[in-house]
Order: structure tokens, then sequence, then C-alpha cells
């Protein structure tokens, strides 16, 4: 029998990290399996996931632009639903089931970044509204976080994910975020500002308080000026290449049966990846 398999399903086969990082994780646990990339054109990716398991595949990692497809085609999780789109994707008794483990790499890398995020009380603002911040917000949910304050250039879109999450998100203007910073223990910034190519985020770092926590989903640069300013001041930090390794740990224990650690050998060889 051929070794268990997952892909990563997109089109175009964007440059992805994911096979780095999965065939790093099978070769240091010593399992025979692999993971590799399927370029898939839209109008066929139905019918590849239909034979899906026929072509020797445990699972799929689903990128651009099939996440929103891939979750009306399987059965998805409550991740996966409150966000709208899935990237994970595994077998259950032969049926098909989706997931978004974007939350639990938003969250996990929190916990290996900055322990004890969740405790420490104050206001949590995150800024931006696209899918990327929908699996932030349901991460702060799940863990319990009283209110969130949630900016967004584009009110309206704030303020529909207020609508879609509940009370315990608060729309605010774009124009309010300097004056919320003083109270904001935990900053995200899950919009694309900072990201190479776009303009940058103008955030004044200083306004945060003293023991604020700053993540950053960006990951290309690394260091974003929004994670230098925080770090130049000292504050606690968590990147977009710590969120992209957590996020993989959920597909790979489903598909292969154990579950990997993020250790800082990968994270060294992903960030060469990364910056070269
Ligand atoms: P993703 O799925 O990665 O979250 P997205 O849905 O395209 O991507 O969302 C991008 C986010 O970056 C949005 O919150 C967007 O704000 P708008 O909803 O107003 O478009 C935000 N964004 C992008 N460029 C921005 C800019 N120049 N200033 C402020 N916000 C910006």
């Amino acid at each position: 029998m051929a070794p268990p398999a997952a892909c990563l399903i997109g089109w175009p086969a964007a440059h992805s990290r994911s096979p780095i990082i999965h065939n790093y994780w099978l070769k240091s646990l010593g399992i025979a399996g692999n993971y590799r990339i399927e370029a898939v054109k839209p109008d066929q990716f139905a019918s590849f996931l239909g034979e899906l398991a026929a072509r020797g595949y445990v699972g799929a990692n689903v990128t651009m632009p099939h996440k929103e497809r891939a979750l009306e085609l399987a059965r998805g999780d409550a991740r996966a639903r409150a966000v709208g789109a899935a990237n994970t994707l595994w077998f259950d008794s032969g049926v098909l089931c989706a997931t978004n483990t974007d939350v639990e790499g938003f969250v996990g890398n929190l916990d290996v970044s900055a322990p004890g995020w969740d405790r420490a009380g104050g206001d949590v603002l995150v800024l931006g509204a696209g899918g990327a911040s929908r699996a932030v917000l349901f991460g702060l949910l799940e863990r319990d976080i009283a209110k969130i304050y949630l900016a967004n250039r584009t009110r309206g879109r704030a303020e529909a994910l207020a609508r879609q999450f509940g009370e315990r998100v608060k729309p605010i203007g774009w124009e309010d975020v300097a004056a919320a910073l003083s109270r904001a223990k935990l900053l995200v910034n899950t919009t694309s500002l900072g990201m190479k190519g776009q303009p940058p985020l103008e955030i004044d770092v200083a306004a945060l308080p003293a023991d604020a926590v700053v993540a950053d989903l960006v990951s290309v640069p690394l260091h974003t000026p929004l994670l230098s300013a925080a770090r130049a001041r000292g504050l606690r930090t968590a990147d977009g290449l710590g969120m992209l390794l957590h996020q993989a740990v959920g597909g790979f224990a489903l598909w292969f049966g154990k579950r990997p650690t993020v250790n800082a050998e990968l994270r060294a060889l992903v960030e060469a990846d990364l910056t070269k």
C-alpha cells in the first residue's frame, strides 16, 4: 500500500511553505508519507475532491481560490462555518470534513509567544475585517475574551462581523484606533498594511500599555514595521510565521495521526525560505 499522502490544492499553484513544514514533520517523526502541491483549476475542484481518496490522499489543505467552495463541498465544523472558508480537509469514516486551522494557528502562536495573553484583562483591539479577521475573532471568542474592539477602514465590514459574532465584538471607527490603543492589552493586525508592496500600518506603539502584546498576521516581511516598533519598546509579539507554523499542526495530526510540535529548527527552515 502506498504511504499516506496529503496535498495543498490551489490555483495557480502558488509558492507555498506548507510542503516544507509537513515534510519536515514527516521526516522528523519517522512517518512514511508525503505532502505535495496539486494545481487544480476552479472548474475541476469539485471533481478533484470527489476523487481525493481514490488519488491516495488522506486529506488536504486548500488555498486560493478554493477555500469557500471547499466548505460547501465538505462537512464544515464550527470554526470553518464561522470563518466562512475551509483550509483543511480530512476524512472521518469516509465523510469529507472541513475545518479552518487559522483559528488555532492564531491562538496557538499567541500561547507560545506571549503565555498568559488571555488572562491580562484590558481590551483587545483587532484591525481589519476580512477573512483573516474572522479567524482571529472566532479564536478570541473561543478563549472567552469578553470584549473585542474591531476597527476597519470600511466600517460596514466591521459592523457586519459584529452582527455575526455577537455583542462581545464592538465595531469602532478607523479614526478611533489611536484613542483605543491606550487600553489595548492585545493589538492584532489582520489588515494587509505592512505587507511587502503595501503601505505601512501607522500605529504609535508608544500609546499601548507597557504590558501589551502585539500580533501581526503579515508574514512577508517577517519583521513588519509594527512588530519591530513593538519589540523596540520591549513589548511581547506574535508574528505571521508563527501563525503559519501553528496552523499546520492540526492538519498534520488529522492526516498522519501524530501531533507535531513547532520547534526552532522548523522555524529557521521556513524563515530561510521566506527571506530568500
Ligand atoms: P484577508 O482575507 O487576508 O483578511 P481581505 O478580506 O482582502 O483579506 O481584507 C484585507 C483587510 O485589510 C481589510 O480589512 C481591508 O480593509 P477594507 O475592508 O476597508 O478594504 C484592510 N486594508 C487593506 N488595505 C488597507 C488600507 N490601505 N488601509 C486600511 N485598511 C486596509
